[in-house]
């Protein structure tokens, strides 16, 4: 089992804190996104994988309305009633993933007269660095309170799950990307995503080229505000090119990069600059999924770099960090493609390598970042990972 160590961790605190086994434990993975950057809430496509770390939840049944979540990796707890369970606002706040998923499988609000639960939590998706530990967290704790209380959602029904919880207790406007990629991540593979259909297809990638994470220490925080300006954006575009183009628009995926072109004159400066970036997004996922189809990856890893320069310029969720990154990225022929990886704004950048060069790849990054920055990157090779279970 991926991650054993943690599962025995979890386990053992589960039974030293409640004295028995848990009667459902679920794990699920964060991700990585590959290609397709702030397109999933413009309902456009998106490569994404799972990784080969994530969080367990083990929990049982309470006798009594307790609910109870010891999360390990705080070695913090939170305790209150069924009536208590709303967004937390100050102290243990990494509770509101836990019990925003558990109201929301019961529509926001569960039924005071309903068992509660006892928990525990611990994983390894580092925070903070737009690995989606947060998604992660929420499909485990989805997969494990659905087998308690026998609530029979189907995979995508629990990715919204979370996502409502993002939005309502941890105040994050998100897509349903990392949700969705926790759930439909495959071993070896990547996940594209069409988030107008709700359509999740794997694509094999080959053993010739990996992933590596590279996690800058600049902090992303999606909370503040940036992520929530950047949708408006886009959702106040989507309605200018509904007013001017002769088809139906309900989102930028409506939109082709032609026609942002003829009429972008007519939106503010910065609204143009920022809904041309899903749309580009989306001609180069398309793009890409051809190009690794016939086994182009050096071309798909260009589109990669193209992605990057389109966060730098025209949506501006990148940062020195990032930027520093791709550019030491870019002198390194054993590098294909590389790109900021998720919200932005801080957090990590997705390289596509050559993975006998990884050792090589990682030290040259490191050094020409720490000659900027003072400190280290953290570089990590990563497997494309089978999405979340039930164990
Ligand atoms: C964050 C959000 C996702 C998605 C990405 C950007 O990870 O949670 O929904 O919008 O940013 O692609």
């Amino acid at each position: 089992m991926v991650n054993q160590e943690i599962y025995d961790k979890v386990i053992l605190k589960f039974n030293e804190l409640y004295a028995s086994k848990p009667e459902a434990v679920a794990y699920a993975p964060g991700r990585i996104e590959v290609l397709g950057n702030h397109t999933d809430y413009n309902e456009g496509y998106v490569f994404s994988a799972a990784i080969d770390k994530g969080t367990f939840f083990a929990a049982s049944l309470a006798e009594d309305d307790k609910v109870e979540i010891f999360a390990l990796d705080m070695n913090e707890s939170w305790s209150g009633t069924l009536a208590e369970v709303s967004k937390i606002e100050e102290g243990a706040t990494w509770a509101n993933y836990p019990l925003g998923t558990f109201a929301w499988l019961f529509n926001g609000k569960p039924a005071t007269a309903m068992k509660g639960f006892k928990a525990v939590l611990g994983g390894n998706v580092p925070l903070g660095a737009g690995l989606s530990s947060s998604a992660s967290l929420e499909m485990a704790t989805a997969l494990a309170l659905q087998k308690l209380y026998g609530t029979s959602y189907g995979r995508t029904e629990l990715a919204k799950i979370g996502q409502k919880a993002e939005h309502t207790y941890a105040g994050c406007p998100c897509g349903l990307l990392d949700q969705a990629s926790s759930m439909y991540g495959v071993e070896g593979g990547l996940v594209k995503s069409d988030f107008r259909t709700n359509e999740f297809e794997s694509v094999t990638l080959g053993p010739l080229v990996a992933f590596m994470m590279v996690k800058s220490n600049a902090k992303h925080a999606l909370v503040d505000g940036a992520y929530a300006s950047r949708r408006q954006a886009c959702e106040d575009a989507a309605k200018y090119f509904a007013g001017v183009l002769r088809k139906p628009v309900t989102h930028l995926r409506d939109v082709t990069m032609a026609e942002w072109v003829l009429y972008r004159g007519g939106l503010p400066e910065t609204t143009a600059k920022r809904a041309v970036h899903p749309i580009g997004e989306d001609e180069r996922v398309l793009q890409g999924a051809e190009l690794l189809a016939k086994g182009d990856v050096k071309s798909f890893g260009a589109l990669m770099y193209d992605s990057h320069e389109s966060s730098r310029n025209w949506f501006e969720n990148s940062c020195e960090e990032l930027d520093a990154i791709v550019d030491a990225a870019k002198a390194i022929p054993e590098v294909y493609g590389a790109r900021l990886s998720g919200g932005g704004f801080g957090g990590s950048c997705c390289l596509l390598v050559d993975p006998t060069a990884a050792d090589k790849i990682s030290t040259q990054i490191k050094k020409e970042y720490k000659a900027k920055f003072g400190d280290e990157p953290e570089c990590s090779l990563i497997r494309p990972s089978a999405g979340a279970s039930l164990l």
